[in-house]
């Protein structure tokens, strides 16, 4: 007697139907193999696949086997049904289960029913010619089908199965892919807390690095809000300097008359409020870095006396007629026009050739616009997780941001991604949710960070094709790609041989 046929056409129907949701991948087979149980008698329907790089074979979904059962169905290629399976990818029957010496029976399930007539069904499931691993059930000895009627069924099956499990697996490799490309981008583009991906940035974080081992003394450009500071910092904690002293000095910050004192300390009673002798800092600096921030703002009395400790780094304390030597190493920083203060005689021209000994300018943000996505990116995972959120932005939004002026550079740029953070409603950021005078800006700009994985990814595999000679299936394999992506991604990025 054979099976209605109607029966098999709706199995297939509601398998293909749970294959296709959008549940984990392990839940789909799952119902599948319950379907097969429910609708044709085919018990402990199991799906073993191939982990494509170890090779080891892994149960991924087993209707009717507890979880026990499960973990101790580890195969390896050639071992038992399922190995032998896999090893010459075409069907496997054992019609008795009990008499079959090759039964390795791992999963011991059967232990119980041994001794009853149990037959074990084993077919492929292929991916043209790469076997992805196979499908199995059992079923009582004495049922009505045929093995071959099963076993038709059962490919078509493993069809489909496959066809799930290729996608999959072309998924998971994107994902992995994107992952380990945003982690190289971010070792790239970031110095310390400095992130920047543009040529310009790029040239800063060089020239950081080179300049960072030095004494030299560093004078920092930019307009506000550049990361000044920032790149003062990293200057010092990439120095042989890095664990002594960092002291920063404001000098717009302090009262005129109380800087002298602030910078080279006092003796006890050098003037009134000095109830002790204290010392400076340039003498709390000594052996590592002071950060002379905003550094025009200095009067001209203190702008010499800043001469001399550059030249000959001494000094003495207020009050004091005692010379203290100290071993420091100066950083400057200044938003000003430094030559027209020069030029209008506010500012010593001895001592902007003190400081100007290796300048580093740091552009505004209106000038580098590629690391505006980025920025924001690496803005957005530091608020969310100071916040407990998870916002993102819309693409529309990412846009209108990465288009807008930043007169304030990257703290206004900084401030305006916690705020949103912050504010946020949903966990998707849009238009609306922006102030009103971000949302009218004009000019265009194509999305960067998309531009800048591609970039890198296609030098990437340039530089693979040609440590290989330009043979395809070995810069394939170095990229961990298959032929077939690599050439798409060749023909993507119109990468042509030299
Ligand atoms: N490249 C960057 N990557 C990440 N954060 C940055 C970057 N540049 C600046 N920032 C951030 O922007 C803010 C301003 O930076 P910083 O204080 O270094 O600027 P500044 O040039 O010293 O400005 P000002 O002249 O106003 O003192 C800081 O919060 C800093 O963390
Ligand atoms: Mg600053």
């Amino acid at each position: 007697m054979t099976r209605p046929r109607h029966i098999e056409l709706i199995t297939l129907l509601e398998i293909s139907k749970v294959l296709a949701a959008t549940s984990p991948i392990g839940r789909r087979l799952y119902s599948a193999m319950r379907i097969l149980g429910d609708y044709l008698d085919m018990h402990r329907g199991t799906v073993t696949l191939r982990d494509l790089t170890t090779g080891e074979l892994r149960i991924a979904a087993a209707y009717g086997l507890t979880r026990q059962e499960i973990k101790r169905g580890k195969y390896r290629i050639g071992e038992g049904i399922v190995g032998k399976v896999v090893k010459s990818g075409s069907p496997t029957v054992i019609p008795l289960v009990k008499d079959e010496p090759l039964f390795l029976n791992k999963t011991k399930s059967r232990n119980d029913i041994l001794k009853g007539d149990i037959s074990f069904l084993c077919v492929p499931i292929k991916d043209k010619n790469e076997v992805l691993g196979v499908l199995s059930v059992d079923r009582l000895f004495e049922a009505k089908v045929t093995f071959e009627e099963d076993l038709r069924v059962m490919k078509m099956v493993a069809q489909l199965i496959a066809q799930t499990v290729r996608l999959e697996n072309l998924i998971s490799a994107e994902r992995q892919e994107k992952e380990s490309l945003r982690m190289e981008l971010k070792a790239k583009y970031r110095l310390g807390n400095l992130i920047g991906s543009s040529k310009a940035m790029q040239e800063v974080f060089r020239t950081v690095l080179k300049v960072a081992k030095s004494r030299a003394t560093v004078l920092l450009r930019g307009e506000s809000g550049t990361g000044k500071e920032l790149i003062a910092k990293a200057i010092y904690s990439h120095s042989e300097r890095a664990d002594k002293p960092f002291i920063k000095v404001n000098c717009a910050a302090i009262p005129e008359n109380l800087l002298e004192s602030e910078f080279f300390g006092h003796e006890k009673g050098a003037f009134t409020g000095a109830i002790t002798t204290k010392k400076g800092k340039f003498e709390h600096a000594d052996g590592g870095t002071i950060f002379l921030d905003e550094v025009a703002e200095l009067a001209p009395q203190l702008q010499s006396k800043l001469l001399r400790v550059l030249q000959e780094r001494e000094f003495e304390r207020v009050g004091g007629n005692k010379t203290i030597s100290v071993d420091v190493r100066l950083i400057a920083a200044t938003n000003r026009d430094l030559e027209s203060a020069m030029s209008s005689g506010n500012f010593r021209e001895d001592l902007y050739y003190r400081l100007n000994v290796v300048p580093i300018f740091l552009p505004a943000l209106r000038e580098r616009l590629e690391d505006i996505p980025i920025l924001i990116e690496y803005f957005l995972t530091h608020f969310n997780k100071e916040n407990g959120r998870s916002v993102s932005l819309d693409v529309k939004t990412l846009e209108t941001l990465t288009k807008y002026n930043w007169p304030g550079n990257v703290r206004e740029l900084e401030n305006s991604i916690e705020r949103l953070v912050v504010l946020a409603e949903d966990n998707i950021i849009c238009q609306s949710d922006l102030p009103m005078h971000m949302r009218n800006s004009q000019t265009t700009v194509s999305s960067g960070l998309k531009g800048s994985v591609e970039t890198l990814e296609k030098e990437r595999i340039v530089k693979t094709l040609e440590a290989n000679g330009w043979i395809y299936a070995r810069a394939a394999r170095s990229l961990g790609l298959t032929e077939r992506q690599l050439v798409y991604r060749v023909k993507k990025y119109g990468i042509a041989k030299k």
